[in-house]
This record gives C-alpha cells, sequence and structure tokens, in this order.
C-alpha cells in the first residue's frame, strides 16, 4: 500500500489512444496496488482480440470481455477497460459503485497515438472511424465518469497526480 489511500478499484474508461493503459500502469505503480488492464487479461486467455473479432465477431468478444470485466471490477486495482466494455449494460451497472475517470483525446492528438496499433474497429477506417465511434460513446463515458481528464497535452506524471488528488 502506497502513501495514498486510493479508492479502489479505480477503473480508467474512454476511447481507443486515450491512454488509459500507460496511465493506469503508472497510476498503480505510484500508488502500490496491482494494475489490470482487460484487453490484456483477455488476450492471455483467448489470444490475440484481433483473431477473436475475425473469428467469431464483435458479440463474441463482448461476451467475453464481459466476463474478464466483471472478474477485474471485483479486485481492489486499478482497471483500464477497452474502449467498448461500457457498452455492455452489466458493466455499466458495476461501475455506477466504482471510482471511474474518463480519459478523453483529441482526434489530433489520438491519430499519432494510433499509428501502428492493432484494432480490429479502425481497421480500414482510420480516424475517421475512430471519430464515429467517439461521438457514439462519448455520452456514455460522461454519464459514468467522477473525473475528465483530457490527456491530449498533459504528461503522464501530470494525469497521475490529478486522479490522486481527486480519489
Ligand atoms: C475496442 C477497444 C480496444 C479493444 C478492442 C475494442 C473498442 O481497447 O478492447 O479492440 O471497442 O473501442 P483499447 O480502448 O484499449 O484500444
Amino acid at each position: 500500500v502506497g502513501a495514498h489511500a486510493l479508492q479502489l478499484p479505480l477503473v480508467l474508461i474512454g476511447p481507443m489512444g486515450a491512454g488509459k493503459s500507460r496511465v493506469g500502469g503508472r497510476l498503480a505503480t505510484s500508488v502500490g496496488v496491482p494494475f489490470i488492464d482487460t484487453d490484456t487479461r483477455i488476450e492471455q486467455r483467448h489470444g490475440p482480440i484481433d483473431a477473436i473479432f475475425a473469428r467469431d465477431g464483435e458479440a463474441a468478444f463482448r461476451a467475453l470481455e464481459r466476463d474478464v470485466v466483471a472478474e477485474a471490477l471485483t479486485e481492489p486495482a486499478v482497471v483500464s477497460l477497452g474502449g467498448g466494455a461500457v457498452l455492455h449494460p452489466d458493466t455499466r451497472a458495476d461501475l455506477e459503485e466504482a471510482a471511474v475517470v474518463w480519459l478523453t483525446v483529441t482526434p489530433e492528438a489520438v491519430a499519432v497515438r494510433l499509428v501502428g496499433g492493432n484494432r480490429p474497429l479502425l481497421a480500414g477506417g482510420g480516424i475517421e472511424r475512430w471519430k464515429a465511434i467517439q461521438v457514439e460513446r462519448e455520452p456514455v463515458y460522461a454519464s459514468l465518469a467522477d473525473l475528465e481528464i483530457d490527456t491530449s497535452r498533459r504528461s503522464v506524471a501530470r494525469i497521475v497526480e490529478q486522479i490522486t488528488e481527486r480519489f
């Protein structure tokens, strides 16, 4: 246990490329609690995410994702969720009870971060597809968030500091 009594689980939500994994890892290290990245856990159990999408489709992915998220949300950890995890109603219900940080990013800043990434939902669509998904999900993120932080022009250290100040 670190110097901060962080409210746990502390959950990071937001679109692809907002920095959920990077910030979550750094935050967990700095406060001395475990870090769970749900995408990583899905891949450890079920193989690469793009292969799951290609073989079984998005609905099957969401079902696997829900199981991993439900389990992660019972742990005293910093938890970063895949961008679409909030599409599941049971996950939204769980998040009503949790400390939730919404990481945002501008399309300009995210374009640089998403280069070369392995993200099946953006395949062929690039930044225009990212924007369309973002418009659809933004109200959901907003409704769940206790704190919103724009990561576009902030250092990871500063973002971590803002989260620990609040929780
Ligand atoms: C997805 C986001 C990805 C991953 C999957 C689907 C989405 O996670 O879960 O490719 O629907 O937004 P990141 O937000 O960590 O990129």
